[in-house]
This record gives C-alpha cells, sequence and structure tokens, in this order.
C-alpha cells in the first residue's frame, strides 16, 4: 500500500447567533395538537391569536409551503414579538439556522448595508451534506512512526510516515502512510487501543476513542477519551459523512480555495477575502447540483430582523427583491411603529415599511397584555431566575406593569430580589418591589424628570 496523498481541509461547523438573555423561560409556541394556544404552555402566556398565527407559519415553513416567505411581527412595545420569533425557531428544530439582528445593525463597520444582508441571509441558509467517503478504520494494534533526518539540521529527526495495523471484528490490516497522517498521529496523541479514522482521499486522521477491547480500555483509570467498541466489517470501507453548515460557510470555503499564497504558507490563515457575486452564484449552482444528485438537503432558517423601521429604502429594496429568489430564508421583520417616514425617504408609511414589501408579507399582530397575563409572565421569569416571591409582591409587580411597561417590572423583579437579599431575606416582598420602584425610573417618568429640569433652566 502506497502513502495516502494529503490535503486537508477543515470544515468549519455552523454557529448560530444567539442573543436571547431575555427569552431564556421560551421553549415552544405553546400550542396543543390542533394547533390551539394553550393559555399557558412553553413559556408562553396568553398573545392567543399571535400564537396561532405563528403556528401555522411553522407548519407552511416546515412543509416547505409558504409562499411569501416574508412575516411582519406588529405591535406595541414589549407586547412579545421578538418572544414569538424565538418561539418559532424553538418549533422549528436543530437543524434550522436563527440569526437575530437588529434593523440598525445594516449601518456597522463601514461595510456596504446589502452586503451585510446578502451576507447574513447567507447564514440563514443551513446545507445538510451527506457524502459517501472512502475511510480505513480500525483500532490501532501497532503504531511504528518512520523518522528521517531534519531537512535543515541533520541531528533532529522528523518524522517521515508510519505503518500501522487497524484492526476490527473482522479483519486485521497493515497500512503505510506519508509523513502527513504521521504527524497527525503524533499530535493527536494516537497509540495502540485507540480507534482511529484516516480519510483515504485527504488523509485527515481522525480519533474516535479508545477500544473497549484494548488494554487501555479495560483499566479503571479515568480516560478523558471515550470508549467506544472495536468497529466491524472491512477496515477499508465507504462511511457516510454528514456535515452541517450554510450557504456563507460555503462561500467562505470557495472564496478561499487556490487562494492563500505566501500568506497562508507563512501565517496558516487565510486572507480575508471579499466574497463576489460569482463565487456566491457559483456556490448556488454547486449546492443545487447536490440537491439534485440527492446529496444535500436544504434547510432554510429564519432572519429576524427586529426594529426593522430602522432599515432604511435601500435596504429594503434589497429585501424585496432577496425574497423573490430561490436560496432565501424566511425573513421575519418586527416593529413597535404605527406609521412613520421610511428612513431614506421623506415617504410616511405604514410600520415604517414600503408598501410594495407589506404587500409580500403576512402581518401578525400583538396585544397589550391584561394584568393577568403581565402576573404569570412575571411569575414565570421569577422561576426562571430562581427568584422567589411572595404572592403579594407579585401582584403589586404585575400592578406596576400595568401602569407601566411588561419590561421595566420584569426589571424590578431582578433588583427588588437584589434589595431582598441585601435585607437577610429570601423571599422577595411587597417592600421589596416598592423600594426598587422607589430607586428606579421607568421611561414615562424619566422623560417627565428631565422636562422638569428643562422648564427650569427655561425660567432661569
Ligand atoms: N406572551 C408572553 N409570554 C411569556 N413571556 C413573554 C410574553 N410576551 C413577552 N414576554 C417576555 O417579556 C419581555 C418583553 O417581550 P419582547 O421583548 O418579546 O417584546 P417586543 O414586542 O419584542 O418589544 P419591542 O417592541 O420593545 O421590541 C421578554 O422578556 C419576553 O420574553
Ligand atoms: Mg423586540
Amino acid at each position: 500500500m502506497s502513502g495516502i496523498p494529503v490535503k486537508v481541509r477543515e470544515v468549519p461547523t455552523s454557529a448560530k447567533f444567539e442573543r436571547i438573555g431575555a427569552h431564556t423561560h421560551i421553549q415552544g409556541l405553546g400550542l396543543d395538537e390542533r394547533g390551539r394556544a394553550v393559555r399557558i404552555k412553553d413559556g408562553l402566556v396568553g398573545q392567543i391569536k399571535a400564537r396561532e398565527a405563528a403556528g401555522i407559519v411553522v407548519q407552511m415553513i416546515k412543509e416547505g409551503k409558504l409562499s411569501g416567505r416574508l412575516i411582519v411581527l406588529a405591535g406595541p412595545p414589549g407586547t412579545g414579538k421578538t418572544a414569538i420569533a424565538v418561539s418559532i425557531t424553538k418549533e422549528l428544530g436543530v437543524n434550522v439556522p436563527f440569526i437575530q439582528m437588529s434593523g440598525s445593525e445594516i449601518y456597522s463597520t463601514g461595510r456596504k448595508k446589502t452586503e451585510v444582508l446578502i451576507e447574513t441571509m447567507r447564514k440563514c441558509i443551513g446545507i445538510e451534506i451527506h457524502e459517501m467517503r472512502e475511510v480505513y478504520e480500525g483500532e490501532v494494534m501497532r503504531s511504528e512512526i518512520i523518522t528521517a533526518p531534519h531537512p535543515y539540521n541533520p541531528y533532529q529527526k522528523v518524522p517521515d510516515g508510519v505503518r500501522l495495523t487497524l484492526k476490527t471484528k473482522d479483519e486485521e490490516r497493515r497500512i503505510e502512510a506519508g509523513p502527513e497522517v504521521a504527524t497527525q498521529i503524533l499530535q493527536q496523541g494516537i497509540m495502540e487501543g485507540s480507534v482511529i479514522q484516516i480519510d483515504s482521499e485527504t488523509g485527515r486522521v481522525s480519533l474516535i476513542g479508545i477500544s473497549e477491547e484494548s488494554e487501555r480500555g479495560k483499566t479503571y483509570e479515568v480516560h478523558r477519551r471515550l470508549i467506544v467498541p472495536r468497529p466491524s466489517g472491512k477496515v477499508k470501507k465507504e462511511k457516510e459523512f454528514v456535515y452541517n453548515l450554510t450557504l456563507a460557510d460555503l462561500d467562505e470555503m470557495a472564496a478561499s480555495r487556490g487562494g492563500g499564497g505566501l500568506a497562508s504558507l507563512l501565517f496558516g490563515a487565510l486572507p480575508e477575502k471579499e466574497i463576489s457575486p460569482e463565487i456566491r452564484a457559483n456556490v448556488d449552482e454547486q449546492v443545487k447540483k447536490m440537491v439534485d444528485g440527492g446529496k444535500a438537503i436544504i434547510h432554510p432558517g429564519v432572519l429576524f430582523i427586529d426594529d426593522a423601521h430602522l432599515l432604511d429604502i435601500e435596504a429594503f429594496s434589497f429585501l424585496s427583491r432577496a425574497v423573490e429568489g430561490e436560496l432565501v430564508p424566511i425573513v421575519i421583520l418586527a416593529t413597535n411603529r404605527g406609521r412613520t417616514r421610511i428612513r431614506g425617504t421623506e415617504i410616511e408609511s405604514p410600520l415604517g415599511i414600503p408598501l410594495d414589501l407589506l404587500d409580500r408579507a403576512v402581518i401578525i399582530g400583538t396585544d397589550e397584555y391584561s394584568k393577568d397575563e403581565i402576573l404569570d409572565i412575571l411569575r414565570i421569569r421569577a422561576e426562571t431566575e430562581k427568584v422567589d416571591i411572595r404572592e403579594e409582591a407579585l401582584d403589586r409587580l404585575a400592578e406596576i406593569g400595568t401602569r407601566t411597561s411588561l419590561r421595566y417590572a420584569s426589571q424590578l423583579l431582578s433588583l427588588a430580589w437584589q434589595n431582598s437579599k441585601n435585607g437577610g431575606r429570601d423571599e422577595i416582598t411587597e417592600e421589596d418591589v416598592d423600594r426598587a420602584d422607589g430607586l428606579f425610573m421607568d421611561i414615562n417618568q424619566a422623560e417627565e424628570h428631565l422636562r422638569r429640569y428643562e422648564a427650569k433652566m427655561m425660567k432661569q
């Protein structure tokens, strides 16, 4: 057996962006089998119509039937728009990418607004690639590193190859590989008893664990490695590998392939490269081919743009064009504005979103909460934050929430908890709530506060 040619590329795993600390109590839309919202379920309270509407959207996304691809959540501040977007993604499952951004984020870092949007949209398209690869797999019975003198320092030895004996339940085989495989064997601390896989084309070595049949696997010392059964079948075999990537990951891989030159030789890293429209078009072609050939599955994810009225006309026109395309995520826009000027124009429009875009969207409204609903939401928040609170104190907090806002009441919950702990208690009382409410201001109070000072300045 000759040496295995080596060219290794790390496949990046798709990372999800998540910034949902305020919504950790939410597990889903809380619907029953018939798609009806249960008053309190999965961390959600009330907002029945919006939740049921979102449920229908989820069903259509799952069945690939959502044609418009654009959803608008409209409602006053603190009425659960972000909460519902988060529950939608919880319902869609783990393989579905979800990115949350604020409308203002497109104005960042001197990059083109549309470039930020394209890239973000492509991060929201999950591509599950199935690949059959030929690998050598087995438990290492013997491993012998062949060394050679260092080219610049003959007193030093460097790995030049490796002889391995791999064993499965059914056969034992000797293989020989070149310096790249030898180096990986050394770096990963692979020795007798390790179960490994070597990709026959790329030479990439993966350490799977320690064989339960080896001496090392049988000892009771604490292993940092997984104990695994000795593989069965032939040593050389076809195995299916599944990679979960996004379109953006593939763009990056395509952009860096072949590039690099001296910088990549010296520093290992590839220089940042702008990803051109051609590269993207090429990636799209490849993906479509893989899908047609049954080698890939597309998981359109969700791009949630909060405070959508902060987008400008250029971004909106881009979105209207983009949602008509082929490989696009579901776009959810949320806004708490009624009628306002579209940024970058003098035109007023409902929700601050251009009419032609609104025309394509399904709109879901959220309503303000009753005191009982606020109380139940705060109770769930208290449980999630592991805060103990007396029933009267909770009632008090709900009353404040009705007068001010759910957010303010939610913040008072943690502040009152701090106050109770400072007083050596382990439960929030009405006094803790009142003290916190007295020390801090809600938005209206703060506005009034400053207005009084302004009035005083005018007189002087
Ligand atoms: N129906 C609900 N059930 C449980 N928790 C909720 C519900 N609605 C809102 N919340 C919680 O209340 C807080 C405020 O809600 P959220 O941030 O979703 O409001 P919003 O409508 O997005 O407001 P804004 O317009 O200011 O962005 C969050 O912590 C959210 O998780
Ligand atoms: Mg929000």
